[in-house]
């Protein structure tokens, strides 16, 4: 990849399309869970070897629980997987990892284990995850409102930058927004922190997405004419 591209500070991605990938093969959708998360270890690996230094995976929508219990039971048993079995991986990579999202209704295992995996990486340095888990964009802004009243922060001292680190994580804001499976909606990702991210959607299921169509989004991204609302010069 040519050294002079520019690299988005912090990516996020919709990890999207496993059922259908599933489908694809005359495999159960649960399959295509397994593909995902196998994939999702290795493209994160590649993206933070890219220089990128915050990396938003959303791997489960607060609205995902109005699926079939089946499938959100192997949701959470992959998550708690993922958690404890990937941990060596986040330490030997020295990458933080930081969850986004409610705990309720989350089995208390995923919770266990998710809270587990934040503490053993809270002092690494070599990148941040932000594994948006039961994560919902609209209720991520009713809980920063929430926390800004009960700590009784007075009306004129509320602002974006404050809201801001009202959010489930401090993190600067999306640079490049990349979905997988061809959707082209957003589905109440990170509402507040897409505001100015230039958006990707590449026509592969997640699982089949891999460092070349990372590579291919950044070539996308470098193409792009950020503006800011102001008058290119
Ligand atoms: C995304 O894949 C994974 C999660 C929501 C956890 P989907 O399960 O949404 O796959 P499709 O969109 O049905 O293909
Ligand atoms: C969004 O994907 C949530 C995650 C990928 C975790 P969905 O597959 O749930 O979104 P919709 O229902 O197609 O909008
Ligand atoms: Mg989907």
């Amino acid at each position: 990849m040519d050294s002079n591209l520019k690299i988005p500070n912090h990516v996020a991605i919709i990890v999207d399309g496993n059922g259908r990938w599933a489908k694809e093969r005359g495999l159960s959708r649960l399959k295509g869970h397994d593909a995902g998360f196998e994939n999702l270890k290795e493209i994160s690996k590649y993206i933070f070897t890219k220089g990128v230094k915050i990396l938003s995976l959303y791997v489960f929508s607060t609205e995902n629980f109005k699926r079939d219990k089946k499938e959100v039971d192997h949701l959470m048993d992959l998550f708690v997987l993922m958690f404890k079995r990937d941990k060596d991986f986040f330490v030997k990579n020295n990458i933080k990892v930081v969850f986004s999202g409610r705990d309720e209704p989350l089995p208390k295992k995923v919770i266990d284990a998710r809270d587990k995996l934040a503490l053993l990486t809270k002092n690494n340095t070599g990148g941040i995850v932000n594994i948006c888990l039961n994560y919902g964009g609209r209720a991520e802004i009713v809980d920063a409102t929430k926390k800004i009243i009960s700590n009784g922060i007075s009306i004129d001292d509320i602002d974006e930058e404050l809201f801001s680190k009202y959010m489930y994580q401090d993190l600067p804001d999306v640079d490049l927004m990349i979905r997988t499976s061809g959707e082209l909606r957003l589905s109440n990702f990170l509402l507040w922190e897409n505001s100015y991210a230039e958006f990707y959607f590449p026509n592969v299921y997640f699982p089949d997405f891999k460092a070349k169509d990372f590579d291919e989004a950044i070539f996308i991204y470098n193409k792009r004419d950020r503006r800011f609302g102001g008058i290119k010069k």
